[in-house]
C-alpha cells in the first residue's frame, strides 16, 4: 500500500452469547462468506502482510477457518476475557517485531472497506500513534464517545464510564483503530482497568498516547462500515448492506439487473462483460458467469460456471460442478449437478442431470433423468455431441451414448448406446381396434340396470 510494513490483530475471543447459537459468532455468514474472511481478507487488501487472530479457549473451528482464510495467520489465545487491550496484548509476540502499522480489527465487524484501512493507516504515516475511527450513529448509547480539545482527540470515554455531559457527544468510537507500531507496546503496557467494568479497555490507548507527548486523532466512516453483529437480527442488517454493496459493485461493472433489490449475490461471485439477472435470482458461493449470459427469474445458481452467451433459467437450479460452455441453454425446471454440458448444448424443460456430461449441440429432452444414484454410489452418464435425448428417457448410469446418437421418447436406456444408432428403450405399443368404443357401451348398460359388463 504505502511501504510501510502492516501487521493485523483481529479479535474474535468473544463468546457471542447473544447469537443463541451453537457456532462460533466469526463463523457465521454474509454474502455465503464467514464474518470472519471477510476481515481477515479486507485486513490482506489493506496491505496487512502480517495477520494476527485473537481467540477465546475452544474455538478451534474459528483458529482453522482463520487458517484456512490465512495460512499464514498467528493464532493467540485470550484465555480470560480482560477487555479489548488485554486481547490485543495477547498477540504481545506479533507486536514485538514492531510493524510499522497496526491495525486493530474485530472479527465481528465485518463491513469494514478496504479504503477505510487506508484513511487509518494514512494518519499513522501522517505521524498519528493512535488513529481511530470516528462515526455518528442514529442512537449513540453504548457506544465509546470521542472526546475531542484544541490539539485534536484527547480520549475515548466508554458509555458506562461517560458524565452526563459527555453522553451528549454524538461523535462515536466504531471500535477498530491504528496504533504506530513503534509505540504500540509502551502504549498497551500503560493501559489500566480502573473503569466501571473492570477490563483493560483499548480505547484507553488515546488518552494514554497523549499522556506520552504523542498524536492521536479521529478519522470519520460511515456506520456501515463499523456495524458490528452481536444478534441474529444485526446479521440480517449487515447481510443487507453486503448485498446493497455487491449488487452496486456488479452494476458499476457492467451487469445489467432489473430488479437489483431481489437479487441475492455471494461476495465470490464473479460477472463477466453484458451479463443480465433477471428478478429474484439466488447465487450461492463459487459460481462465474461469462460475458452475454443471461440468468432468468428466479433461477438458484452455486458452485457453477456460465459460459458465454449461455441462458439460464427462468427457475433454473445449477448446483455444485454444473460447467456450462458457451451459448448452452438451461430451461425451466431443470437441474444440473456436477456436469459439463459443452457448447451449444440445450436442456430446456424439465430435466435432471447429474455427475454426467453431455456433448456440444446435445438436445436434451424434456423428462430427461440422469439414474446417477443406485442408492449405494454414484455413477457417471456421459452423452455424445450432437446426441438427441427424446423426451422422458432414463439414462441408468454408468451408461454413454455415443455421439450423435437417438433416443426415442420414453426409453429406460440401461446398455451403452454406439455414436449415430437409434435406441428404443420402451416397451412396444399394443393397439386394440374398438376397445373404447366398447368399454363405453357396456358401462352404459350397466348404468341402465342391466347386469353388470365385464370390461371388452
Ligand atoms: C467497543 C469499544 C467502544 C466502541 C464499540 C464499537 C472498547 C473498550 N470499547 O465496545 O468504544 O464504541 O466497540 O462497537 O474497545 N474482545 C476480545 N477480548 C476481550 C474483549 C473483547 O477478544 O476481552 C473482542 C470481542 O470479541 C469483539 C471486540 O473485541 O470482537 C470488541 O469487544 P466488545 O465487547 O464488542 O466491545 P464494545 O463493548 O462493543
Ligand atoms: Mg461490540
Amino acid at each position: 500500500m504505502n511501504g510501510r510494513s502492516c501487521l493485523a490483530i483481529v479479535l474474535a475471543a468473544g463468546e457471542g452469547t447473544r447469537m443463541r447459537s451453537r457456532t462460533p459468532k466469526v463463523l457465521h455468514t454474509i454474502g455465503n462468506r464467514t464474518l470472519l474472511e471477510h476481515v481477515l481478507s479486507t485486513a490482506m487488501a489493506a496491505g496487512s502482510a502480517g495477520i494476527a487472530v485473537v481467540l477465546g479457549p475452544d474455538h478451534d473451528a474459528v483458529a482453522k477457518e482463520a487458517r484456512r482464510v490465512a495460512p499464514q495467520a498467528a493464532i493467540f489465545k485470550q484465555t480470560e476475557r480482560l477487555g479489548t487491550a488485554h486481547a490485543v496484548l495477547s498477540a504481545r509476540e506479533a507486536l514485538a517485531a514492531k510493524p510499522a502499522d497496526v491495525l486493530v480489527m474485530f472479527g465481528d465487524t465485518p463491513l469494514i472497506q478496504v479504503d477505510t484501512l487506508a484513511r487509518l493507516r494514512g494518519a499513522l504515516a501522517d505521524g498519528a500513534a493512535v488513529a481511530v475511527l470516528g462515526f455518528t450513529p442514529a442512537d449513540p448509547t453504548g457506544y465509546g464517545r470521542l472526546i475531542t480539545d484544541a490539539t485534536g482527540l484527547a480520549a475515548i470515554r466508554e458509555h458506562k464510564d461517560a458524565s452526563e455531559a459527555e453522553r451528549a457527544i454524538g461523535f462515536c468510537n466504531g471500535g477498530l483503530m491504528a496504533l504506530a507500531g513503534e509505540h504500540a507496546l509502551a502504549i498497551l503496557a500503560r493501559i489500566g482497568n480502573s473503569n466501571a467494568n473492570r477490563e483493560y479497555y483499548l480505547t484507553d490507548a488515546v488518552a494514554v498516547a497523549r499522556d506520552m507527548g504523542l498524536n492521536a486523532v479521529a478519522i470519520e466512516t460511515s456506520e456501515d462500515d463499523v456495524r458490528g453483529i452481536n444478534t441474529k437480527a444485526q446479521l440480517a442488517e449487515a447481510e443487507s448492506v453486503l448485498q446493497q454493496r455487491l449488487r452496486a459493485a456488479a452494476m458499476e461493472a457492467g451487469v445489467t439487473m432489473v430488479a437489483p433489490e431481489t437479487v441475492f449475490l455471494s461476495s465470490d461471485t464473479k460477472f463477466g462483460k453484458d451479463v443480465t439477472i433477471e428478478p429474484n435470482v439466488v447465487f450461492g458461493p463459487g459460481v462465474t458467469v461469462e460475458d452475454g449470459a443471461v440468468i432468468r427469474a428466479f433461477s438458484h445458481v452455486e458452485g457453477a460456471h456460465v459460459g458465454k452467451g449461455a441462458r439460464v433459467g427462468p427457475f433454473a437450479r445449477l448446483r455444485p460442478g454444473a460447467q456450462l460452455g458457451t451459448d448452452v441453454h438451461i430451461g425451466n425446471f431443470v437441474e444440473i449437478k456436477a456436469a459439463t454440458i459443452e457448447d451449444g448444448a440445450k436442456a430446456n424443460h424439465l430435466a435432471y442431470i447429474g455427475d454426467a456430461r453431455v456433448g456440444a449441440g446435445a438436445n436434451i429432452g424434456a423428462g430427461t433423468i440422469t439414474c446417477n444414484y443406485d442408492g449405494y454410489g454414484k455413477h457417471k452418464t456421459d452423452i455424445g455431441a450432437g446426441a438427441f435425448i427424446g423426451t422422458n428417457s432414463s439414462l441408468v448410469a454408468p451408461v454413454k451414448i455415443g455421439d450423435g446418437a437417438y433416443i426415442g421418447s420414453g426409453s429406460v436406456i440401461t446398455k451403452d448406446v454406439p455414436a449415430e444408432a437409434l435406441a428404443l428403450g420402451r416397451g412396444q405399443q399394443t393397439i386394440k381396434e374398438g376397445w373404447a368404443k366398447r368399454l363405453r357401451e357396456a358401462r352404459i348398460l350397466s348404468k341402465n340396470g342391466s347386469p353388470a359388463a365385464k370390461k371388452p
